[in-house]
């Protein structure tokens, strides 16, 4: 049965961001389908502590900051000096800038900061995985973008800017690598209580679930980390092997409606 057999045996992946939140979840749900786990974060004792719950033989931590060609660079090339070659790059990192709704309060650098991680960190995954799954001509690479890669007034300058700029990059180098048999997708998600919600918004991660639940499209349901890990093992997986250039929403239908104007409002008696 495809549901329960061990759908990455074999299969080498690197997960930026993968000490906490989605990131995490991925590694831990990647590993126990079978693929060794390379995790790239900048957050040393969380990750690893994932790879020790993970299992310290079929996964490492690297100290990663994304930003830093260097960096990714060393994390790709001890990937492949480790398992041998590398069959899945997940380029999830990311990072917020404050809360500031008022463009004319937006800092240049805070701006810059968020580009720097969202943008030229995923740039730098897809290249770095790139010179090394073309001569392999196999490969999937998967981005972590959100809802503000398609919807605006949802999430900051910065930060919508660098999930449309992620969309972006994924469209164009599916149309560069698919000549190599190279996947490349990325991933919108609704919101979740993960650490980066949570001390954005200075509540805990109950609050957020709350405030997410009330404003979302499908009731009676909550977004987990786990929900986002299962998409991306889908794409990871040869199950995804004619999916490339795609941007798949796990978020209940939040970005294809318009809230303020809902023709399918129930009586309350329904
Ligand atoms: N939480 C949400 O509501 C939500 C919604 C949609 C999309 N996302 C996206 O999901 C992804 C994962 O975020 P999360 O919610 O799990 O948050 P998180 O804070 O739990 O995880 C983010 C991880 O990225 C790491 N990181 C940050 N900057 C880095 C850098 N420069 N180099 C390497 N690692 C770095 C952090 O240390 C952390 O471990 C992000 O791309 C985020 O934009 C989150």
């Amino acid at each position: 049965m495809a549901s329960t057999a061990r759908r990455l045996e074999g299969k080498v992946a690197i997960i930026t961001g993968g000490a906490s939140g989605v990131g995490e979840s991925t590694a831990k749900l990647f590993a126990e389908h079978g693929a060794k786990i390379v995790i790239a974060d900048i957050q040393d004792q969380l990750g690893q502590a994932v790879c020790e719950a993970i299992g310290l033989s079929n996964s490492i931590y690297v100290h990663c900051d994304v930003s830093n060609e260097e960096d990714v660079s060393n994390v790709v090339d001890i990937a492949v000096a480790t398992y041998g070659k590398l069959d899945i790059m997940f380029n999830n990192a990311a990072t917020l800038d404050p809360y500031k709704p008022r463009i004319i309060d937006n800092e240049k650098t805070d701006f810059e900061r968020v580009l720097s991680v969202n943008v030229t960190g995923v740039f730098l995954g897809m290249k770095h995985a790139a010179r090394v799954m073309v001569p392999a001509r196999a490969g999937s690479i998967i981005t972590m973008a959100s809802d503000a890669s398609k919807i605006a007034g949802v999430a900051s300058h910065a930060y919508t800017c660098s999930k449309h700029a992620a969309n972006g990059l994924t469209k164009n180098l599916a149309v560069e690598l698919g000549q190599f048999s190279i996947r490349v997708n990325c991933l919108s998600a609704y919101a979740m209580a993960t650490p980066m919600a949570t001390s954005f918004m200075g509540v805990d991660a109950e609050s957020i679930e709350k405030m997410a639940n009330s404003n979302a499209n499908l009731k009676g349901v909550t977004l987990k980390t786990d929900d986002v890990a299962k998409a991306a093992l889908f794409l990871a997986s040869d199950e995804a092997k004619y999916i490339s250039g795609h941007n798949l929403f796990i978020d209940g239908g939040f970005a294809i409606v318009n809230p303020s104007l809902n023709f399918f409002q129930y009586p309350k008696s329904l």
